[in-house]
């Protein structure tokens, strides 16, 4: 199939377009490279022989949108394309909505437009309410949509609802949600990985950045939760098998909304993340321990279980091979795609 790429050169994007391609999907990437870089895109082309079309617009202007893609042909669409900083998200709140739920109602229109029913959505784990005590594993029948802490998984719920309302006004359109846990780690080759623009959010590009010597120390959030370290536990998916769950996805696409969690089951917590990153590396990891996060809870660890039977995916590479792969990243480009 042709597959439009909404995203297509970011972190999970740009891995999710060279399984498609490897899969011999054509891929047809948006971007407005607002957190992405073009170079990830001509370095998927090198990792698989293959060539990518780039359309550079902002998907939550319509009419630059709908210029940019009028002529196109897709079968699919894969939708990627938002922003995702959850303190940022904090802060700037209005900018989020805008942009996050505007280009999925432009999306869904540009589908309608080009008579496209096939829609993959990246949704996120952070729909689910904080989960209640002695719940060990998310699955999907968890409270989601409320008890969200910031505007970011607001987003994601809201585009969740906004696809199935879409959906029951277009009984022929195919949709499934997928909510990742926590994306980590890179294309083994080293070639593609994670590049946050300024200071990493998230612990992994964190943790990275300290062992390439980019930054002094990790601050972890609080060790005083009820976890087996008192560390934040999560549930880290090689972003390899992430992309992989894409490609189950469109081939499991049937009319209605199915939502799936991409996850592993099991849990890290940040010291054991510290720890692993530290063997993948070889170097040392200083850190010191500073106050909780404001929003961050205790554990968020999946049941992946309705997308290991009902897509036929399951993840496979472990955490450690993706401390590995991150490390292959980090380490072979310091700076991420930025030269210098
Ligand atoms: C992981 C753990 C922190 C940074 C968020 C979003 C989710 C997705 C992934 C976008 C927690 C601890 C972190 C640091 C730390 N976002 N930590 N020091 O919060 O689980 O999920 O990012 O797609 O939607 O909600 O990920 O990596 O920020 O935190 O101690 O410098 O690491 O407290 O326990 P999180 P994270």
């Amino acid at each position: 199939m042709r597959i439009l790429l909404a995203g297509g050169a970011g972190y999970i994007g740009s891995h999710v377009a060279l399984v498609l391609l490897e899969a011999g999907h054509e891929v047809l990437v948006v971007d407005d490279y607002s957190n992405s870089s073009r170079t990830a895109i001509g370095r998927v082309e090198n990792l698989t022989e293959r060539s990518v079309e780039v359309i550079d617009c902002d998907l939550a202007d319509l009419t630059a949108s709908r210029a940019a893609l009028h002529g196109q042909q897709f079968d699919a669409v894969i939708h990627l394309a938002g922003l995702k900083a959850v303190g940022e998200s904090v802060a700037k709140p209005a900018h989020y909505y805008r942009t996050n739920l505007t280009s999925t109602l432009n999306l869904l229109e540009l589908m309608a437009d080009h008579g496209v029913n096939k829609l993959v959505f990246s949704s996120s784990a952070t729909v689910y309410a904080p989960a209640a005590e002695g719940v060990q594993n998310l699955d999907e029948d968890q409270p989601a949509g409320t008890g969200i802490t910031n505007p970011y998984g607001w987003t994601k719920a809201m585009n969740e609802q906004i696809i199935r309302d879409i959906q029951h006004s277009r009984p022929e359109l195919e949709a499934v949600l997928l909510r990742y846990f926590n994306p980590v780690g890179a294309h083994p080759s080293g070639r593609i990985g994670e590049d946050p623009s300024g200071i990493p959010n998230n612990l992994m590009p964190f943790v990275a950045q300290v062992a390439i010597g980019r930054r002094d120390r990790l601050a972890v959030f609080g060790d005083q939760y009820p976890t087996h370290d008192g560390t934040g536990v999560r549930d880290y998916i090689h972003v390899m098998d992430l992309a992989e769950g894409h490609l189950a996805a469109l081939d499991h696409l049937r009319a209605g909304v199915a939502t799936y969690n991409l996850g592993t089951g099991e849990g890290q917590s940040v010291f054991d993340v510290v720890q692993a990153f530290s063997d993948a590396s070889g170097r040392e990891i200083p850190y010191e321990i500073v106050a909780p996060r404001p929003g961050d809870v205790a554990k968020a660890v999946a049941d992946p279980s309705k997308a290991n039977r009902e897509l036929n995916w399951r993840a496979k590479r472990t955490f450690a091979e993706a401390c590995r792969d991150s490390w292959a990243w980090q380490s072979q480009n310091p700076n991420g795609y930025s030269a210098g």
